[in-house]
This record gives structure tokens, sequence and C-alpha cells, in this order.
């Protein structure tokens, strides 16, 4: 069975890439990473992608100040590596119409929160533990789902609960939910790969 060859955009740390470009050195996920895109040109995860030996680009705004120019090489970088699946892992911007349009239903982002709750525009790193700590809900999770224009509201792909302790700080939930977050993402991508989690039809509408 081929290889599927992942395209990663990042912004920041880039732990879940990590883990998943661990996973597929040691031979636990049937993949291949093909190449890291950051906007951020001093992105741990760019330093990470040059330890690992996977080719980095730093494409942003600054290296490509009109927004299509930007879309295009980001697409460009995509196929010129062969990318059959995109992963945005901690990636803080929204994908352009055409990446968007020639990956649809093949770009997955990872969420730390049941969504649809604690979603969207300003919902990001500690803003939305602090959100789950301050409803009083009992449990939080982990979404993977689907990337469209918007933040956070592609279909759902998969999900994990973690309950919410009453000792819990945003910061604690914050790193129990991050660490559930590296296991679950090579998960499903791994159900993916085998073909048990099917993808809707590329290119479909
Ligand atoms: C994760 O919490 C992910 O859910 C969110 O951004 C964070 C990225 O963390 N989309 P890292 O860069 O993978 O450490």
């Amino acid at each position: 069975m081929k290889k599927l060859k992942l395209g990663f955009l990042a912004s920041h740390g880039g732990s879940n890439m990590q883990a998943i470009v661990d996973a597929c050195r040691e031979e636990r996920l049937h993949a291949e990473p093909s190449v890291v895109i950051s906007n951020n040109h001093d992105s741990e995860a760019l330093k990470r992608a040059k330890n690992s030996g996977i080719s980095g680009c730093y494409l942003s705004t600054k290296t490509h100040p009109d927004p299509a120019l930007l879309d295009e090489q980001i697409l460009h970088t995509l196929q010129n590596h062969g990318v059959d699946l995109v992963i945005l892992a901690g990636y803080m911007r929204k994908i352009g119409p055409k990446t968007l349009h020639a990956y649809f239903n093949r770009i997955l982002n990872i969420h730390p929160a049941l969504l649809p709750k604690y979603g969207g525009k300003g919902m990001y790193g500690i803003h939305v533990h602090e959100a789950v700590i301050a409803s009083g809900d009992f449990e939080t999770g982990v979404t993977i789902h689907l990337v469209n224009a918007e933040y956070d509201e592609g279909p759902i792909i998969a999900q994990c609960r973690l309950p919410v302790l009453p000792t819990d700080t945003a910061q604690t939930l914050a790193g129990r939910v991050l660490l559930r977050e590296r296991q679950f993402f090579v998960e499903i991508l791994n159900s993916i790969a085998q073909g048990e989690i099917e993808l809707p039809r590329q290119g479909a509408v």
C-alpha cells in the first residue's frame, strides 16, 4: 500500500507534528512527512522539520503580501511535494480558496476542545481551556475535523473526551489535553491510512 504523503502547516511549537513525524519514522504510521510550511520563520515547527530532515518552507504575508499569491505558493509547495493529506498542526491562519479547493476534504485540523463548543475566532491556545474552566463543564476533549473557509467549522472526523478535574486550572487542562492530542492525531491518521476511517471524496461538494 502506498504511503500517504503528509504536508504540515504550523505556526508555533509543532509538538503534534513531531508526534506524527515520530510515528512515521518508527513505522507506527504508514505515512511519510513531506513538507512543513510555517508562517513564522522562527517557529519551533520549522526547527523540528530541519532536525528531522523534512523540507521546511517559510511562507507568510511578509514573503507574499498578496493573499492570492500566498495561497498559490502554499498550494504549489504542497503539490510539488506530492502531498496527499494536509495537516494543520497549530496553524493560526485561514487556508486560501485555491488550496481549499484543490485539497477539499483533504485538510485536517486538530482542536483542543469538543467542537462545536469552544471553537471559532479567538478560541485558540489557553483561551480555549480558560473558557472550559469558566463554564464549569465536567468534560472536554479533542476534535479532529476537515477544514473549510471558517475557523473550526468543517465536518468532524473524530473526537475523544477527557474529564475536567475539580483541581484543574486552564494550564493543567491545557497540558493534559495536548498530551492526548498527540496520541489521538496519530491514532486517527492511522485509521485513515488503514482505510478504517474513510474521508469524504476529494472534490465532492
Ligand atoms: C494544539 O493544541 C492544537 O489543538 C491547536 O494548536 C495547538 C498546537 O500545538 N490547533 P503544537 O504546536 O502541536 O504543540
